[in-house]
């Protein structure tokens, strides 16, 4: 008799466990809670006539981590940003290393490795034009060479999809360096690890202080 009672019990379980799927869910208590009531990302979707359920962000809206550029591609504002723009990046060990390994990358082949303008593409003229950082007829300074990577000037191209914010800044400082060389002026000097700590915080700080306003 206890067979029975065994063989019945485990026949109800086998019938209610052995034809679902484990694909997808078998009893849905709750569907709600696993079946989105609004659109899939990415799924069709009959509201837009397009069909897509995802819509293109709204005009002027800013990724996460992107900051924004207040310079456009313009003489003028090339000015504005050579008086006005500041380098937020601490002069570290670390950021001039980068800086100087990422020139040799991308500006070296033309401007050289010191900066006078005799890189390799100058020496083979395929380049003309190509000023050396001391040419005392250009203002090569901080604001002016971050911009200049921005948007590129004539037969210079512009290295934004190459390099980040954070990546230009640390060229900029090499730069800045080449140029005090060939000019013989002193050279960015690096604070230690713990300055660049407090420096950091109080740019953060002051972030901080411009959001809550
Ligand atoms: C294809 C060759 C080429 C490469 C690569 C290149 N440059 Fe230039 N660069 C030029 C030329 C040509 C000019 C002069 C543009 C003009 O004034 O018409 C110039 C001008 C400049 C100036 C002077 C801008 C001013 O305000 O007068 C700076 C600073 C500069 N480049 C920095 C860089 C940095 C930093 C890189 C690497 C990220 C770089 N360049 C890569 C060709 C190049």
């Amino acid at each position: 008799m206890k067979n029975i009672v065994y063989i019945f019990v485990f026949s109800i379980f086998l019938s209610l466990t052995s034809c679902s799927d484990n694909k997808s869910p078998n009893y849905q208590f709750m569907p709600n809670m696993y079946e989105s009531v609004g659109y899939e990302a990415y799924s069709e979707g009959e509201l837009f006539l397009n069909g897509q359920s995802s819509r293109l962000p709204a005009q002027g809206s800013v990724p996460r981590g992107h900051s924004p550029y207040d310079y456009e591609d313009t003489n003028e504002d090339r000015d504005r940003a050579k008086a006005e723009l500041k380098n937020p990046l601490p002069v570290t060990e670390e950021n001039l290393a980068a800086g100087k390994e990422l020139y040799a990358y991308f500006c070296a082949v033309c401007h050289g490795d010191k900066g006078d303008g005799k890189g390799i593409l100058a020496q083979r003229e395929k380049f003309l034009g190509i000023p050396s950082y001391a040419d005392p007829g250009r203002v090569i300074n901080e604001g002016g060479i971050y911009h200049v990577q921005m948007y590129g000037l004539n037969a210079m191209g512009a290295f934004t999809p190459q390099t980040t914010p954070e990546e230009r800044w640390q060229i900029t400082m090499h730069v800045l360096n080449l140029k005090a060389e060939l000019e013989g002026t002193p050279k960015l000097v690096p604070v230690s690890e713990a300055e660049a700590a407090t420096a950091q915080e109080e740019v953060t700080a002051s972030e901080n202080e411009q959001i809550e306003e």
